[in-house]
């Protein structure tokens, strides 16, 4: 009898055991899920989301272009473009960039240091008079915001390209 009651013992904690591992286990899901929700257009937000929840180094490069292309000035001596799926979506489909899309460039010194990394981010109505883009500059460990915002600075040149999204590595539409 006394076993009879152990071993009933035991299978209700081996239950509860494994209800628990399952709680658990659809809590962290469920955590996960909201973490990669796209971040709100503020540099704190973004920089975790594209350093931590979803690393940019991970995303593709911009198709055709490779690691250490040659830059222009304010950017790196040699830059790297990467597209999350939004933005490599909208580039396959030409059809101008779509909402969620992120292009980060990385800047490199003449040397090949990573010397910043910098964002354009596009939330629909966040900044109509500038394409909608949020843009940030972040340091190379990203463990800081330099700028970000709807960043005149970025805009003054990036805004020659108005007619392709303010995008210069390549076409985004069929103009
Ligand atoms: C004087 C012009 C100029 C300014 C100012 C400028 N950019 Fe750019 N940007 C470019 C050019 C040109 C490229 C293409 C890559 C290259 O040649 O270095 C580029 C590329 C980019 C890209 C990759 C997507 C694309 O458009 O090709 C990002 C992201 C970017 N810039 C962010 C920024 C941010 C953020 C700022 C402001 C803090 C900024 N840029 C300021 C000229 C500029």
């Amino acid at each position: 009898m006394r076993k009879a009651i152990g071993i009933a013992a035991l299978a209700v904690l081996a239950l509860a055991v494994l209800y628990g591992t399952a709680v658990a286990g659809s809590l962290t899901v469920t955590d996960e899920t909201c973490m990669k929700a796209p971040p709100p257009a503020e540099g704190k937000a973004v920089r975790e989301y594209i350093f931590r929840t979803s690393p940019y180094s991970k995303w593709q490069l911009w198709p055709g272009e490779e690691r250490y292309k040659k830059g222009t000035r304010p950017h790196g001596a040699f830059v790297a473009v990467y597209l999350n799926e939004d933005a490599a979506q909208s580039v396959k489909d030409q059809n101008g960039m779509r909402e969620g899309s992120m292009m980060v460039i990385e800047n490199y010194s003449p040397g090949k240091l990573l010397t910043s990394v910098q964002v354009m981010y596009l939330l629909r109505d966040y900044n109509p008079a500038g394409g909608d883009w949020f843009w940030a500059t972040f340091s190379p460990d990203g463990r800081k915001t330099l700028e970000s915002g709807k960043l005149p600075s970025c805009l003054s040149c990036h805004a020659g390209r108005k007619n392709n999204d303010y995008v210069f590595t390549g076409k985004v539409k069929v103009m």
